[in-house]
């Protein structure tokens, strides 16, 4: 305890310097509370402002899919590169060390698998254990313009009422399913509604045409989910042009961890989001580092 006699006598009030006042940069994101701006500190970088999240939720609705059967021995080793990990509370906790100390966006919602009708979700993960879990964000899938908007928005704004009391963000995630369209026009208005509804950050798919409407339309962070597996330099190349226009970041699963060399691969998207190093120079570091892996073996 602090003595009460015998102290220093303060002397340096600094007086006539105006009290620091700081701005927080992030896309729409000034005016939350302490506690929810220290969290979207840990998934998006203060220093680039951009975000590599590492995506390995799939199991939820597709079971132990290509890359993730083994999620100590094909995902562990990734994770050092990632800022925020994207998972289920299952994985979190059967799998992932606590001692990673990376930012977690927790999958809340739940319901369906691809064995029946996708998109059929409640929330599945209570606020409780999100918090137990130390997550920095909780994820809630919606499918706007599907038989299950009306639950899912319905799920979404439960989540991010009892985010915001604990300060929690909520990521709204775009739905996956065969009928809903990835073009402009359809992610515009998805992303829109959601971040209307409160979410603190979108993810969702990026488009070839006119994705640069979808993030200026978007008035908070929107980062990317990669789909299915492309080439290493196409995924290379949809991350660089999706963060040129407007994107904070990617939310990537298949695309690295199905990569052929998923510790190079991560390295390079990291390139890409974090230095805006351009996809052929990123792809260059992934045969390097790919080279490296196979001498050192
Ligand atoms: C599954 C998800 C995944 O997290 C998302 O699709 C990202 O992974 P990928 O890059 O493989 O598409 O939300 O519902």
């Amino acid at each position: 305890m602090a003595e009460a006699t015998g102290n220093q006598e303060s002397k340096d009030y600094g007086i006539g310097i105006p009290a620091v006042n700081t701005v927080y940069k992030l896309k729409g994101s000034n005016n939350y509370d302490w506690g929810m701006k220290d969290r979207l500190s840990r998934v998006f970088s203060p220093k680039s402002g951009k975000t590599v999240m590492l995506a390995f939720d799939h199991g939820y609705i597709m079971g132990p899919t290509s890359g993730l059967e083994r999620i100590d021995i094909t995902i562990l080793p990734l994770l050092e590169y990632a800022d925020c990990l994207m998972c289920t509370r299952g994985v979190l906790r059967a799998c992932v060390p606590p001692t990673y100390n990376k930012a977690i966006s927790l999958r809340c919602s739940a319901g369906s698998t691809v064995l029946t009708e996708l998109n059929d979700e409640c929330v599945g993960v209570e606020i409780e254990d999100a918090i137990r879990l130390n997550a920095s964000m909780m994820a809630v899938m919606v499918a706007i313009g599907s038989k299950f908007e009306a639950l899912t928005v319905r799920n979404l704004c439960k989540m991010i009422e009892t985010g915001n009391r604990y300060g929690i963000p909520t990521l709204g995630v775009t739905a996956v399913g065969k009928e809903l369209t990835r073009d402009a026009r359809y992610l515009g208005l998805a992303t829109r509604v959601l971040a209307e509804n409160g979410a603190q950050v979108i993810k969702t798919y990026y488009c070839e045409e006119n994705f640069e409407q979808v993030t200026a339309g978007c008035p908070v962070p929107i980062v990317i989910a990669g789909g299915k597996k492309l080439p290493e330099l196409d995924a290379l190349k949809m991350a660089y042009m999706a963060v040129d226009q407007g994107a904070l970041g990617v939310d990537m699963g298949r695309n690295i961890f199905q990569a052929e060399h998923p510790v190079a691969m991560i390295q390079a998207v990291k390139a890409v989001v974090h230095e805006g190093v351009n996809p052929e120079k990123a792809f260059k570091l992934y045969n390097e580092l790919k080279a490296e892996k196979k001498t050192k073996k």
